[in-house]
């Protein structure tokens, strides 16, 4: 990855591409969740931080009804027009595609731009990079075409062009969090009303990224077979949602449910109540709390939801040995990617350095740590201010 900042380089390389400076710069950042995982689709809670990694683009409006993109992380031009019957295909150009499709859908005046995207959110890591292009695009859209930016109407367009125009059964998690995250807050987000409500992250701890740097293919098929696993043990109970069922109706019917969904349903509802305790905890500064909760998740997510993978156990144990922990888990998706810790802000060179060692040397692969901040959430900067 290029070490420049994404935002100096689509600025940089716009100037040189189209000889002036851009209009507008928009970002959009990636994600990392603190828990509540495999809930969103099922109506839960969940309470994830926007990351200071984002997308960027760089743009400027044009008079024709045309978007010509180029990405410098894929080194590739797309150009897309408005006014002509879109085609699916693969690749990055989707979710622009995706999203001109259900932004059109959803009645928004689409204007044409031309832009330079780059962004140092790590691709396929669990950490969002969809979502934070969709977000990112939505706000170049939105800046050309004048609209009024509404995060939640944003968020819900962008999971449509996910789920609709890509393939990927995604909750609304993620794009509500990159939509409108707060600086120095993680988002206790209610995924049944949408009600978002910031939560401080305290300053004594710092939240880490642990990257086993391992991928898994076939994430998107797993995924949807989770969420139909989920959504048919729900009908079992003559609902849509597992939010909709308790721990005490579950454990009644232990003995009529399929043994597999029965286990899928009982992540759900228990990360559930771990998610509001979690919340809970956090606000009183209980961090210990917090911690055992974070472990408790990752147990949950590797034996009743088989999410996991031997590369996240692995690096959640060198996490939780390592000095400041308070907790760990892994986060997103899973079958491969990241995990998360919330480390003493005392500890944190100590726990970077010992993570790392203990992980290579009992995975014999090299895991990437970042310690991050959270951050706001899609964001428009004037380009006197670069
Ligand atoms: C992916 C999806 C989210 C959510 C998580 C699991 O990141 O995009 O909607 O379901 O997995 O919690």
């Amino acid at each position: 990855m290029n070490h420049t900042s994404p935002r100096l380089r689509v600025f940089q390389a716009f100037k040189e591409l189209h000889g002036h400076s851009p209009e507008y710069l928009v970002c959009a950042p990636g994600r990392v969740n603190l828990i509540g995982e495999h809930t969103d689709y099922n109506d839960g809670y969940v309470l994830p931080m926007a990351l200071d990694r984002a997308i960027w683009i760089a743009l400027s409006s044009l008079s024709e009804p045309e978007v010509r993109l180029h990405s410098l992380d894929f080194d590739q031009e797309a150009s897309v027009f408005l006014d002509q019957p879109l085609m699916k295909e693969e690749g990055w150009k989707e979710y622009l595609k995706g999203m001109i499709e259900i932004s059109n859908a959803s009645g928004l005046e689409l204007f044409g731009w031309k832009g330079v995207m780059a962004g140092d959110v790590p691709i396929g890591a669990g950490l969002s990079s969809s979502a934070a292009m969709e977000l990112a695009l939505g706000r170049a859209f939105g800046v050309v075409g004048n609209w009024k930016w509404n995060p939640t109407q944003m968020a819900r367009i962008s999971q449509r062009a996910e789920n609709e125009w890509v393939g990927m059964n995604c909750g609304i998690m993620d794009q509500m969090v990159s939509a409108s995250g707060r600086k120095g807050h993680a988002m206790f987000l209610d995924c049944q009303s949408l009600e978002a409500t910031d939560v401080p992250v305290p300053d004594a701890v710092r939240v880490v990224i642990l990257d086993t740097n391992t991928r898994r293919g076939l994430v998107d098929s797993a995924y949807n077979e989770r969420r139909s696993q989920c959504e048919s043990a729900a009908r079992y109970f003559g609902v849509t949602v597992l939010r909709d069922v308790s721990m005490e109706q579950l454990n009644q019917s232990e003995a009529m449910l399929d043994p597999l969904e029965f286990r899928r349903a009982r992540h759900v509802i228990t990360e559930n109540c771990r998610v509001l305790d979690c919340v809970k905890a956090l606000r009183s500064g209980n961090l210990d709390r917090v911690g055992k909760l974070m472990k408790e998740s990752h147990i949950s997510l590797r034996d009743d939801f088989e999410v996991s993978s031997e590369a996240l156990d692995l690096i959640a144990e060198c996490a939780y040995k390592a000095p400041g922990c308070y907790g760990a888990r892994m986060t997103g998706a899973g079958f491969g990617g990241c995990a998360v810790a919330l480390v003493d802000v005392s500890c944190i060179e100590e726990f970077v350095e010992q993570v790392l060692k203990d992980y290579a040397e009992t995975s014999e692969r090299n895991g990437l740590l970042y310690v991050c901040s959270p951050s706001d959430g899609a964001s428009v900067f004037s380009v006197e201010n670069c």
